[in-house]
């Protein structure tokens, strides 16, 4: 099918497309600066902020299927007012253009930050995390991924079933050159990460394979059934990236966990992606353990 990937440059776009493209997948990748060529992927060069470049955009492609990454992707990175405004607007701007021309399937990215576990005294009703816990971002990336989540289900609502909408919160993403010792998003490197665990605690120890993840946009964009209509999936590794259990780790780090916390199991994960097992069959691949030893 005709697949259109954007921010397909990025740290999980390039997995996106790569995935899409091994399925056998027409892909075309809009950004606004290139990524790696890689046979049979067209690449668009383009600003999605712009209304008309990215109406000619999806004018030219009629993707039948969108991934939709494009964004301001770290917190804090840009100004608050900024973040916002760009991620949600890029998200509207992309989401309505692929229903206006024809798109059955959206995905957009949206991020497990919106559950503003950044803030001193977080403290969740349970754990895990699973997608029906409420959301509190702390911060206004957060707040642009829970407008994002808002739109893909006004979308869904609106949509009279002809266009299914998902939102997918991947963890903290590692891109295959990543397992080989490149930095990750933060500008460490995953040994760095597990041997000190305040870097992880941050993110309360979640991560994702990026192929793993890449493989949920997949399926979402295959599956002509409509069960994830509307929903939000998570797309995070069963296990935490820690050495130990999160049931010491994470009241260490975030007191207010201390409750839940003690319900996770040894190896268990402060986040369940039950949901996309259940809907759409995808669980994650790889761990940490196995790609750091590969
Ligand atoms: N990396 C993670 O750990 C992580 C975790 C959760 C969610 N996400 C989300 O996944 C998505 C991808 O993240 P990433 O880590 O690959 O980010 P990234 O910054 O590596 O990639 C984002 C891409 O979007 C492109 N882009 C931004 N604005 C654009 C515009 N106006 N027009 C065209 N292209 C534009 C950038 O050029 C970049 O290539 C983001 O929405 C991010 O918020 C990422």
């Amino acid at each position: 099918m005709r697949v259109l990937v954007t921010g397909g440059s990025g740290r999980l776009g390039r997995s996106v497309v790569e995935v899409f493209a091994r399925r056998g997948h027409e892909v075309t990748s809009v950004d606004a600066f290139p990524g790696p060529e890689r046979p049979g992927v067209e690449f668009r060069k383009a600003d999605l902020l712009d209304d008309e470049a990215r109406a000619q955009v999806f004018a030219d492609v009629r993707p039948e299927a969108v991934a939709h990454l494009a964004g301001i992707a770290v917190p804090h990175a840009r100004p608050g007012a900024e973040t916002v405004a760009v991620n949600a607007r890029l998200a509207w701007g992309v989401l309505d253009d692929a229903r206006a021309h024809g798109a059955h399937s959206v995905a957009a990215a949206s991020s497990p930050t919106v559950f503003g576990y950044g803030s001193a005294d977080w403290t969740p009703e349970r754990l895990p995390l699973d997608e029906g816990h409420p959301v509190a971002p702390v911060h206004a990336y957060g707040l642009s991924k829970a407008v994002i989540e808002e739109a893909v289900r006004t979308l869904a609502r609106t949509s009279d079933g002809g266009c299914v909408f998902t939102a997918v919160r991947p963890g903290y993403v590692i891109a295959p050159e990543e397992w080989e010792g490149a930095p990750t998003q933060q500008g460490h490197t995953v040994a760095e990460r597990l041997a000190r665990p305040e870097l992880a605690a941050a993110s309360l120890f979640n991560y994702i394979d990026a192929e793993d993840a890449a493989e949920l946009f997949a399926l979402i964009a295959e599956d002509r059934s409509g069960a994830a209509q509307g929903r939000v999936l998570h797309a995070i590794a069963e296990d935490p990236m820690a050495e130990g259990p999160l049931s010491d780790l994470l009241p260490r780090f975030h007191p207010g966990t201390a409750a839940a916390a003690a319900s996770l199991a040894p190896g268990q994960a402060a986040f369940s992606s039950a949901q996309a097992q259940r809907l759409l069959g995808w669980a994650p691949r790889h761990t940490w353990r196995e790609r750091l030893r590969s």
